[in-house]
């Protein structure tokens, strides 16, 4: 592994040295709106949409980011007040949330979603965009497996929208994501398969002003294994699609829509 990342996964357990759970949020909040606007996920949330109740629901939203999928459910859900908490770690992302006035029915929460849900019982539980991968390691996401499953009604849908894992793509990345007269942004990747996590930084230049890194850490797991830890804490899985549209799912898929019921439902 490259020199400036962590040695010691103690020391280090994002894979680079003093990045935590809110680092992402902290280093991104201030243009994740403007650098994500055209991502092409909106099929993600109209699946979300075709599985919740002819009545009001409740919604759990796990890295709810600056909002962007609750506007999303809310536009499509007008006719419903479901009772909708969006939960995120870093107070950086969720006050560029609550900067969108949602209605009084959307409450956004400050927490490790890993580490502590709100209660349930939920009809839908969501995390999309790869949020998942954001946490550090297995004992992480099968924590948070754990609440969700305990957070869900007997008949809720966990609802997972993730990046297939592409291990031929390995070792040190360097790209131009920007690049205007005034502004350069770099992004720098080390991929390590082993330990299936992708670490990164975009380095932003704008003349005249300081030198900005955005450090990002992605701990990714395969379908399969993201299905053999679900069933771990009761949870089974419903159905897989290439998008929330309902594509065929195949090993060339980009990325995966996954949903988990508990067992026995
Ligand atoms: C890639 S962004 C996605 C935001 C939003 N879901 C979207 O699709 O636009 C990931 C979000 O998850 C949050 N996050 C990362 N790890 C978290 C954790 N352990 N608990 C709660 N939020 C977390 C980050 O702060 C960030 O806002």
């Amino acid at each position: 592994m490259s020199d400036f990342l962590g040695s010691n996964a103690a020391d280090a357990p994002f894979g680079i040295a003093g990045y935590t759970e809110t680092t992402y949020g902290d280093s991104f909040a201030d243009v994740y709106d403007d650098w994500y606007a055209d991502l092409n996920d909106a099929d993600f949330m109209i699946g979300v949409v075709a599985t919740l109740p002819a009545h009001n629901a409740r919604i759990l939203e796990l890295g709810v980011g600056t909002g962007r999928l609750i506007t999303q459910l809310l536009e499509q859900r007008s006719q419903f007040t479901d009772t909708i908490i969006g939960i995120d770690s870093s107070e950086a992302m969720l006050s560029v949330a609550r900067g969108r006035s949602f209605p009084s029915h959307v409450e956004l929460v400050c927490a490790d979603f890993s580490r502590t849900l709100p209660d349930g019982p939920f009809d839908a539980i969501f995390v999309g965009y790869n949020t998942l991968f954001n946490l550090p390691d297995t004992d992480a996401l099968l924590s948070c497996l754990s609440l969700v499953s305990q957070r869900l009604s007997p008949t809720g849908i966990f609802h997972i929208d993730a990046v297939m894992p592409m291990p031929d793509e390995v070792g040190d990345n360097v790209t131009v994501r920007t690049m205007t007269t005034n502004e350069v942004v770099l992004s720098i990747s080390s991929h390590n398969a082993d330990d299936q996590r992708i670490t990164g930084q975009f380095v932003q230049f704008i003349h005249g002003g300081q030198t900005r890194l955005r450090p990002w850490s992605v701990r990714y797991w395969t379908p399969q294994q993201l299905d053999t830890h679900a069933s771990t804490h009761g949870l089974t899985l419903l159905s897989r699609h290439g998008d929330g549209s309902g594509a065929q799912f195949t090993s060339s898929s980009p990325r995966h829509v996954s949903r988990y019921q508990r067992k026995g439902q």
